[in-house]
């Protein structure tokens, strides 16, 4: 990492009551950046932000936001923005007195502070006229409110946690692009905690996805997708995520299948062009759009259809093969034949990790 970066975070790790939440977190933000953190609930996504809000105190670590360090710094003179899931707005206070409240914190006069509410409200698209409280307005509203509030103060650091898991599905597509629009006119560094992967990938320049108390990749959406570092990120990203079919490595050519069923695939597929020796056992990512089910064919994976479900534009075929359950992604109006089928992944250098660890065995994709 460049010493340029605006955020950096340095070996912070955090215990409660000697169970660890956070191994060695080491991240680096570029300033102007909407970055994301990843992970399935409980892999400590939470406590990293309010280690960042000066919520919580690390048990080691450092962190420098802007060439300052502020480990130490109490969370009011860190200047940074924080809105929850639950919007955690005052309900005795009007939308404007939420707004302005740490405006009045930090001593800003009267007038210009109004000023400023006015602003923030009309950015998150809020009629500043709003007169009303809390209670009265929709989620949807609230959370804008929750993010005017956290915008008003001009924070350095904007962190957002899990802000649309309490909208319903149609609100939080929307409210996720409008998140992004906000950060690309307002510009300012925005890190946003997340358990879905869609949304992750939908707003974030970069992502870092946790698991267990520890990054295990940060990197732009594609490569995340393209180039997965481990197994669980292959198996989390894309929509479907990718199928995990576990495999050993039988001789040069061949594979054997957690049934104990041999599969001699097409060259590329192979162990030995894939650098693994026999014995190895593995795990093939297969992504659901890229697998083709045909009925006749060399190098075909024997499978059997198990159900078919319709997803819109598309179906899912769910499918068996080897002794693991595969799902398929294809067209709606692709005509499918069955209960028995030959599953063909693409033709190019496959996904492979290591079954124990589930570590990428190729180093350069
Ligand atoms: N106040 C706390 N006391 C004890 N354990 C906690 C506390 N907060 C979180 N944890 C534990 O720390 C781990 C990480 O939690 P959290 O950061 O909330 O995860 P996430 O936000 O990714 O769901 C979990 O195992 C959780 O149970
Ligand atoms: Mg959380």
């Amino acid at each position: 990492m460049t010493g340029s970066s605006y955020l950096r975070i340095r070996s912070v790790q955090k215990s409660y009551k000697g169970a660890v939440a956070l191994h060695d977190i080491n991240l680096d933000v570029e300033q102007g950046a909407f970055i994301s953190l990843l992970g399935p609930s409980g892999c400590g996504k939470s406590t990293l932000l309010q280690i960042l809000a000066g919520l919580l105190d690390a048990d080691r670590g450092q962190i420098e936001l802007g060439g300052e360090d502020i480990t130490d710094l109490p969370p009011w003179k860190r200047n940074i923005g924080l809105v929850f899931q639950n919007y955690a707005l005052f309900p005795h206070l009007s939308i404007r007195q939420n707004v302005r409240f740490g405006l009045d914190m930090l001593g800003m006069d009267r007038a210009e502070a109004e000023k400023r509410v006015d602003e923030s409200l009309a950015m998150v698209g809020l009629d500043p006229a709003l007169s009303r409280r809390p209670g009265e307005l929709s989620g949807g509203q609230q959370q804008r409110v929750a993010i005017a509030r956290a915008i008003a103060i001009r924070p350095r650091l904007l962190l957002l946690d899990e802000p649309l898991s309490n909208l319903d599905a149609v609100l939080r597509h929307k409210v996720r692009l409008e998140l992004r629009e906000l950060h690309d006119r307002t510009g300012i560094t925005t890190i946003m905690v997340t358990h879905d992967q869609a949304e992750a990938l939908a707003t974030s320049d970069r992502i870092a996805v946790m698991n267990s108390g520890r990054i295990q990749q940060y990197e732009p959406p594609e490569t995340l997708y393209r180039a997965p570092a481990t197994a669980f990120i292959a198996g989390f990203v894309g929509s479907p995520p990718a199928n995990l079919l576990p495999l050993t490595a039988r001789d040069a050519d061949s594979w054997t299948l957690a049934n104990g069923h041999v599969w001699r695939p097409l060259a590329r597929l192979a162990p030995q062009a894939n650098g693994v020796k026999p014995g190895t056992a593995c795990l093939m990512a297969l992504r659901p759009e890229t697998l083709a089910i045909e009925t006749a064919g060399e190098g075909g994976l024997s499978a059997r259809i198990a159900a078919i479900e319709f997803v819109g534009g598309d179906r899912l075929v769910h499918v068996e093969t080897g002794g693991t359950q595969l799902t398929v992604r294809m067209a709606a109006e692709q005509a499918i034949a069955g209960p028995e089928i030959l599953l063909f992944p693409p033709q190019e250098t496959p996904l492979l990790f290591d079954a124990n660890g589930g570590m990428r065995l190729q180093a350069a994709l």
